[in-house]
This record gives C-alpha cells, sequence and structure tokens, in this order.
C-alpha cells in the first residue's frame, strides 16, 4: 500500500513513536560503522521551489548512505512551474523515480503532486507545515529528556510569529500528548484551523495547547523553549522594521527569557537563525543550546521516513531469478546486431 507523508495528521502516534526509533536505531548502526543498504538501487526526485540547506543535505545524504541515490530537480531545469502540470509532472516523475520530495510555495502543490503521483510523496515544507521537521525534532526532543521525564510529560514553548514551524510543533507534541504553548503576539498567533487539529489530537492523546502573551505563564516549567524568524509565513512577510516593531523585544529569546523556564530546559530553532532578532547569540551559543543537534536529527528521521516509505517497494530478486536475467543479458549483448 502506498503511503505519503504530507502531514502528521495522518499517522497514528504508534507510526510517529516507530519512526523515532527506527531512526535512532539506524543512526547508532552508522555511527558504529555500518550503513544498511536497506534502499539500494532506489531513486528520490527532490522538488525544490525554494532554497534549503538541511532539508536538501539531509534527504540527498540519507539515500547515499542507505545504497540509494537522489536528484536535485531545481525549479528552471524541470518543466513543473512552466507549462507542464503539477499532475503530468507527478505522473511522469513516478515512472522515472521511487519516491518524490517536494519543497513549495504553496501547500496545494505538494497535495496535487501526491494526488496525481503512484508514488509515495514527501512534502519538505510548505507553506502551511514542516512535517519532516516535526519528526527531526521529537528525534532530538527524545535525546534531551529531562531527568525523570518521559517525551509526554514535557511542556514545549514556542515563542513568537505563527510559522508553518510553529503549526507543526502544535501538531506533534499534541498528537504525542505533550503540553504546548506558543507566546506569541496577536495577529501573528496559531489560527483556528490550527487550534482545531490541536484540540483532536489532544482529545486523542492527553495533551494540552495554550496561546498566549504572558512571558511568565508561557515559560514556567518549560522543558523546551523553541523560535523561528519573524517573517516565515509567505502571504504575510515583513520588512526589517515591522519585525522589529511587532516582536521585538518582548518575544525575542534571550538569557533573561530562558531564565524563566525549567533550570534544565533546551534551546530549539528550526533554522536558520536571524541572530539578534528571534534569539541572541548568547542564547543560540550557549551550552543549553541543541540546535546544531537538532539539525543533525533532520538526517536521522529523513533516512527512517525514506526506509518506511520504500519498505512496499524494496523487494529484490532472488539469486536464482537474477542469475536467470544475468544468464539472458550476457546472451543478448553477445548477440548485439552491429553493422559493419
Ligand atoms: N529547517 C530547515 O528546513 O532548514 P532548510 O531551509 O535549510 O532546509
Amino acid at each position: 500500500m502506498r503511503k505519503d507523508y504530507i502531514d502528521t495528521k495522518e499517522y497514528t502516534k504508534e507510526e510517529l513513536l516507530y519512526l523515532v526509533d527506527l531512526g535512532l536505531k539506524l543512526k547508532e548502526a552508522i555511527r558504529n560503522g555500518h550503513y544498511p543498504a536497506l534502499l539500494k538501487n532506489k531513486s528520490l526526485g527532490m522538488i525544490f521551489e525554494q532554497s534549503s540547506t538541511r532539508t536538501r543535505v539531509s534527504f540527498e545524504t540519507a539515500m547515499t548512505q542507505l545504497g540509494g541515490h537522489a536528484e536535485y530537480l531545481a525549479p528552471g531545469q524541470i518543466q513543473l512551474g512552466g507549462h507542464e502540470s503539477v499532475g503530468d509532472t507527478a505522473r511522469v516523475l513516478s515512472q522515472l523515480v521511487d519516491i518524490l520530495m517536494a519543497r513549495v510555495e504553496r501547500h496545494h502543490t505538494v497535495t496535487e503532486l501526491a494526488e496525481n503521483a503512484t508514488i509515495p510523496v514527501i512534502n519538505a515544507m510548505s507553506d502551511y507545515n514542516h512535517p519532516t521537521q516535526e519528526l527531526g525534532d521529537i528525534t532530538t526532543m527524545s535525546e534531551h529528556l529531562p531527568a525523570g521525564k518521559k517525551l509526554t510529560d514535557c511542556k514545549v514553548v514556542f515563542v513568537g510569529d505563527a510559522t508553518q514551524v510553529c503549526a507543526s510543533l502544535l501538531f506533534v507534541t499534541t498528537k504525542l500528548g505533550m503540553d504546548f504553548v506558543q507566546y506569541g503576539p496577536k495577529g501573528f498567533q496559531l489560527r483556528e484551523e490550527h487550534l482545531k487539529i490541536a484540540a483532536e489530537n489532544c482529545r486523542l492523546s492527553g495533551g494540552t495547547f495554550l496561546i498566549t502573551e504572558d512571558e511568565d505563564e508561557a515559560l514556567k516549567d518549560a522543558d523546551f523553549v523553541y523560535t523561528d524568524v519573524w517573517y516565515g509565513l509567505y502571504e504575510a512577510e515583513l520588512s526589517e522594521a515591522e519585525r522589529m516593531k511587532t516582536f521585538y523585544p518582548k518575544y525575542q529569546v534571550d538569557a533573561a527569557m530562558m531564565k524563566k523556564a525549567s533550570p534544565a530546559a533546551k534551546f530549539m530553532h528550526c533554522l536558520p537563525a536571524t541572530r539578534g532578532e528571534e534569539v541572541t547569540d548568547e542564547v543560540l551559543d550557549a551550552d543549553y543550546s541543541i540546535v546544531i543537534e537538532e539539525a543533525g536529527n533532520r538526517l536521522t528521521s529523513i533516512r527512517a521516513l525514506l526506509v518506511y516509505l520504500l519498505a512496499p517497494s524494496c523487494r529484490y530478486a532472488s539469486q536464482t531469478v537474477a542469475a536467470k536475467y544475468d544468464a539472458e543479458f550476457e546472451l543478448m549483448i553477445h548477440n548485439r546486431p552491429v553493422s559493419k
């Protein structure tokens, strides 16, 4: 059965935690020098409508490490966005590669790719959500749990603008039964469409969520303090002056704000960061900042996701079948027609 990864709404808590476990097991194996060829001969098509460092390199490295191959399909290098429709692109690429990922400007582009493809499609970030970041972030949190706490006991506070990363963090934390807070100004808070999903998640998981402008209430007992840039949503892109007027200094994560969280709290950021805007150098470079490991875990979780989604198509011929074809190819190549 074919499965996509567009939105963690379509995944159960058990599936997401399985992906974390699989990612950590693959990370351990590779650290110990074993690169299992779980994606041997598989090809990934990578469509990018926007620039990327972490996501692009993680997908490409994951495919290489597990025996497969990735092809970077940049705007201007493929027909998508020209006169070929998204549906035609999806149907054609389904004949040419085994799995697709797409970073798109508009969410409907990735859903249209998935509706028309006959291979799995991964959302590598849209203007609505960033589900591969979600998977990497819960992996990182799992590795940095406060002493004596489980993931479900943890409180995660997102500070600032309701970017697609903020929405994604709300989705995954409430799905897993964690406590989520967005501490951000009115006009830049998560919307009703996000909160409805979170409410349903919490009903099933026992998690909670809160949107507030009260710093003390937000930060109290926080285990993870998270932020993102202040101009993440494309339709609401702000100038530097507007960003500073809206968010600075109240929503900048600085050392004083971190002091209001739990003493063992960790700082997270999806990166890239705008140093001096949403976070100070002091916090970003502090011992409690786990942003570099967080970036590394994009690779950890993307390895697992690729193995999981490609598992149904990773059936390889038996030695007998392979030997039969090898003999036939040897004969065909020996008897090839060659004009004088
Ligand atoms: N966090 C993230 O998605 O980074 P890139 O834009 O560099 O991929």
